[in-house]
């Protein structure tokens, strides 16, 4: 059998065509099958089987039979594949498939560098880490929690996956009793205990924290929001009226573009991350609008997000929508702010009631398929 499999790979000739191409693949595939079926076998000892089952690998990265195939074969250099996985697979099972493996070869060490190299796919690779679970999670994620070297983002997210088990919540509410929790922590930090199945940790939180309030009345947390349905027709109306949304963002050419275009927020965030966006803003400050501070040199103050900057200009846009340009020299500082342009407390005015209407609605802010007239909100 293995004789046949040696054959079989030699005779594997350049593919020249498409034709060459397809009998590779086929080639490849017969030989990780077969490989399948042998037992005891070790890839490394054979180059020629390693780059079959390599090829095989690329062309099917990311389902379920590749993570089957790297767990079979303990084929520890895809790991980098793995991280890559972890921090941006389409589905939560692949990605906690990325993380289980990656922990199941002990490249806490590889993660730990992916954090600190990749910024804005840590949050990703956080989430993933705290859904795969476990004690070894714990302790990668607890530290970057009141590491006050990483962004809110990070922290935030850490704080989540940490938040999903158990033991990450009794390590949460120590910090908040102990009052080591960061103050841009406390809405993540509230919302992951108040939501807890020990009532004990529901008790005790709630003698230091609280969840903010919408109309004077605590919300519920964001796993007990997502569950409600709402009314998306008074949700949107809520979006242009009371809760002043249409005066940042544009939906479908309405509103004015302070923040991001949310005409397809609904294809681009799940309902969680939607409240979160709108309750606690600086947690995951969507890219490119990180806001500034710029002071000029006659002392005028302006916050706002940037909209370009060359060797000698920057662009300012204000939470008014007013774009001002200035020259460097004229500028006595530009700050980049760790909070978001978008007011915190925008829900206080607003009924839980409300929320979760103008949460109805954006969900029904979907990728419009190309050819088929959009919607009416
Ligand atoms: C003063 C301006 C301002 C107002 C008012 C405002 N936003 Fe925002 N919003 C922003 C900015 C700036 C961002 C981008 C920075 C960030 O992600 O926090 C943003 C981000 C968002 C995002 C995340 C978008 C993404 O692509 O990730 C959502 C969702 C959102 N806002 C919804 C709302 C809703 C709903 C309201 C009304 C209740 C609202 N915003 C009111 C300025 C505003």
């Amino acid at each position: 059998m293995a004789g046949w499999l040696v054959c079989a790979v030699i005779v594997a000739s350049a593919p020249q065509d498409r034709a060459v191409d397809a009998a590779q693949v086929a080639k490849d595939r017969r030989v990780v099958e077969t490989l399948l079926r042998l037992k005891g076998i070790k890839l490394n000892s054979n180059p020629k089987w390693k780059a079959a089952v390599q090829r095989h690998l690329r062309r099917i990265e990311g389902r379920p039979k590749y993570f089957e195939l790297v767990e079979r074969f303990e084929l520890r250099d895809e790991s980098p594949q793995l991280l890559q996985l972890a921090s941006a697979a389409k589905t939560p099972s692949a990605t906690v498939s990325a993380v289980r493996l990656l922990l199941k070869f002990e490249q806490q060490g590889a993660i730990r560098q992916a954090l600190q190299q990749h910024p804005a796919q840590a949050p990703g690779l956080i989430s993933s880490l705290g859904l795969a679970g476990g004690v070894v999670v714990l302790e990668l994620l607890q530290p970057l929690v009141t590491d006050d070297k990483q962004s809110l983002a990070v922290r935030s997210a850490a704080a989540r996956a940490v938040g999903r088990n158990l033991r990450g919540q009794r390590f949460l509410l120590g910090l908040v009793r102990s009052k080591k929790l960061a103050r841009d922590l406390h809405f993540t930090v509230a919302d992951v205990l108040f939501a807890s199945p020990a009532a004990e940790v529901r008790d005790e939180v709630a003698r230091y924290l609280k969840l903010p309030a919408a109309k004077g009345k605590p919300l519920p947390p964001v796993s007990e929001l997502v569950q409600r349905r709402g009314d998306k027709r008074r949700g949107a109306e809520i979006f242009q009226m009371r809760g002043t949304c249409a005066k940042c963002h544009k939906v479908r050419g309405t509103g004015k573009e302070v923040g991001p275009d949310l005409s397809e927020i609904g294809s681009k965030l799940s309902s969680q991350a939607l409240y979160v966006s709108i309750l606690d803003p600086s947690a995951g400050i969507s890219h490119n609008y990180e806001s500034y501070i710029v002071v000029t040199a006659e002392g005028t103050v302006l916050t706002g997000v940037k909209v370009s900057e060359s060797g000698t200009r920057i662009t300012i846009k204000t939470a008014e929508a007013v774009e001002r340009t200035f020259a460097k020299e004229n500028l006595e500082e530009v700050i980049k702010q760790p909070t978001s342009l978008m007011p915190e407390d925008l829900q206080k005015n607003l009924s839980a009631e409300d929320l979760v209407d103008l949460v109805e609605y954006l969900k029904t802010l979907k990728k419009v398929p190309a050819g088929v007239p959009s919607a009416k909100p």
